[in-house]
């Protein structure tokens, strides 16, 4: 069984490539950096004896990054498990974007997503595998900041709707983590209101869960609680905070 980490190289992805060696996948790994890729999967398959393949995409401004994955699957033992660590956040997310930065954001957090799922479906449902996507408690309600990334993230939700909507579970299984803060470049140097998690123990969880069926969690757990005051805040007290 294949295990495909899109954002594998650095943060949860690299924690989730990890766990999934060391409970025995092969993997593919996919970011955009080749020399950091091609490392880790050495190491990866020196330390846990899997096969392990690296695909260097700049997901910001590839067309069609389902074709070029597909491809490299080839080879490799049916792929169960289709894992989207990635994502992408600017600090100038705040409604001052140019364009071109808004495309790229899109392309990076909700096209990528959306295109590798897409053309990996046939070959997850011939294995019954799972697909596990991860949106973000910044995109629990719409604020002056992040403002593209949490649109994408949200989107997310939609699109883990739709896939569960078309799809049995003994199909296809769709997990979306709703994440909280984690200790990660993502959040490097930010000034957070509570620790941040750590990677390895996010991607412990989610390993652990993949056999499990279909849902949409939130961790830490901590954050549902959160996400449900943030929600429930009314809109003139919701439009004071300096979210
Ligand atoms: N960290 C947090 O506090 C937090 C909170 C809520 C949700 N999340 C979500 O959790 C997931 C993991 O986040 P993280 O903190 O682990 O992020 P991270 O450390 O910044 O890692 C992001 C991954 O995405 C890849 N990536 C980014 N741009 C890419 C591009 N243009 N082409 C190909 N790959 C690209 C990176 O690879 P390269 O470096 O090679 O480009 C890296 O492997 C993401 O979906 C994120 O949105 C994180």
């Amino acid at each position: 069984m294949t295990a495909l980490v899109v954002g594998a190289s650095t943060g949860l992805g690299r924690a989730l490539a990890d766990e999934l060696a060391r409970r025995g996948h092969d993997l593919l790994l996919v970011a955009s950096d080749r020399r950091d890729l091609e490392a880790q999967a050495a190491d990866l398959n020196l330390r846990h004896g899997v096969a392990v393949r690296a695909l260097a995409l700049d997901l910001g401004g590839e067309l069609d990054p389902g074709a070029r994955i597909a491809a490299a699957l080839d080879g490799l033992p049916p792929l169960t498990a289709l894992l989207l660590p990635i994502g992408c956040s600017r600090a100038d997310d705040d409604l001052s974007l140019e364009a071109a930065r808004i495309g790229q954001l899109l392309a990076i957090n909700l096209h990528a997503p959306l295109a590798i799922v897409h053309a990996l479906l046939p070959r997850l449902r011939e294995a019954h595998g799972v697909v596990v996507l991860f949106g973000s408690i910044a995109a629990v309600r719409g604020r002056g900041r992040n403002v593209v990334y949490a649109a994408a993230k949200r989107a997310l939700v939609s699109l883990y709707e739709s896939l569960r909507q078309r799809h049995r579970d003994n199909e296809l299984r769709v997990q979306l983590y709703q994440l909280g803060f984690l200790a990660t470049n993502l959040t490097w140097g930010m000034r957070l209101p509570a620790a941040p998690a750590h990677p390895a123990a996010i991607a412990r969880t989610v390993v652990a869960r993949l056999h499990r069926g279909s849902a949409c969690r939130y961790l830490p757990r901590k954050f549902a609680l959160i996400a449900l005051i943030v929600r429930a805040l009314p809109w003139p007290l919701y439009r004071r905070l300096r979210a």
